[in-house]
């Protein structure tokens, strides 16, 4: 008999390395650009999905759900303020109740400030850092406790190359960026020990809502383009591989990583 070099996971051996059917993902900022992608890619891997946004960002949760269930995946779609620890446990309760025990966390939530260090006020310092780097913290925390409690689980934060580089006009975009990495390795060390598995990943600046006025500037198109190796603009769909992956058993001796999944970018 062959041998079967895909191991196990919670005592049933693994028939295929990246299937995520019968666990349950929560996906933060899912409403629109890399969060419903990251959703509609872990349920076509097998998963169902907590689609999870702001209360002001339902409809697009919503259209979400359904490109979800169009796959034959269940999905519940549930407000979560990522900046609020009520909302974070609201959300977590009703998805459990609804799918059951959550295997995946996927911190997708994000926004950007972008303008001169000189000219941040203490707002667009703080909200950033609240949304960026305590939403992560305080989204892992909650989850990972329900995890733990559960004996295991895989947590997947959504960073940046900004994260590894101090990139102008982003002060606390990167700051945040960065701290969600150091965060992960902390993270990574604390919970091996419950079986939680964290890691991130550092996309390069993708085509998404967030970086759309962005992509219009031929200098910034150029920007891009002369920094990536790989010389073509990146979408959400090239997160999927990456996230499908740190998600599924193939990944289990993995954490306290980071991804790059930037065209080359962050290796020159
Ligand atoms: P987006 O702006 O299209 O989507 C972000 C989502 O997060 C929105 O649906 C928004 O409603 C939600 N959100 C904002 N504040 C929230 C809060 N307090 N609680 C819960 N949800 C909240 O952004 P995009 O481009 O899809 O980015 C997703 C993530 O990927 C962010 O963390 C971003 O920093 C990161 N990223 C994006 C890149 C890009 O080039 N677009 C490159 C690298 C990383």
């Amino acid at each position: 008999m062959t041998q079967n070099v895909l191991g196990e996971y919670r005592g049933k051996p693994v028939q295929k390395g990246f299937d995520l059917s019968g666990r349950v993902a929560l996906v933060t900022g899912a409403a629109r650009g890399i969060g419903r992608t990251l959703a509609i890619g872990l349920a076509q891997a097998g998963a169902d999905i907590g689609v999870t946004d702001l209360e002001t960002s339902l409809d697009g949760a919503k259209e979400t759900a359904r490109e979800v269930r169009r796959l034959g995946r269940r999905a519940v779609v549930k407000p979560l303020d990522v900046t609020s620890t009520k909302s974070i446990e609201a959300g977590l309760q009703q998805i459990v109740q609804e799918l059951g025990a959550i295997d995946i966390l996927i911190n997708n939530a994000g926004i950007i400030v972008r303008k001169p260090a000189f000219e941040f006020s203490s707002d667009d310092w703080d909200s950033v850092i609240a949304v960026n780097l305590s939403g992560v913290f305080f989204c892992s925390q909650i989850v990972g406790r329900h995890m733990a409690e559960n004996h295991g689980g895989r947590i997947i934060n959504v960073s940046s190359i900004n994260g590894l580089l101090g990139m102008k006009q982003r002060v606390s975009y990167c700051a945040s960026k960065a701290g969600a990495l150091s965060l992960t390795k902390v993270l990574a060390n604390e919970w091996a020990q419950h079986n939680i598995n964290v890691n991130a990943i550092a996309p390069t600046f993708l085509l998404t809502p967030l970086t759309e006025r962005l992509f219009n500037d031929p200098s910034f198109r150029h920007e891009v383009m002369s920094n990536q190796m790989i010389k073509r603009v990146g979408k959400p769909e090239d997160l999927v591989g990456a996230v499908v992956f740190l998600a599924s058993d193939s990944a289990s001796l993995i954490t306290g990583t980071t991804l790059a999944v930037d065209g080359g970018w962050t290796a020159t």
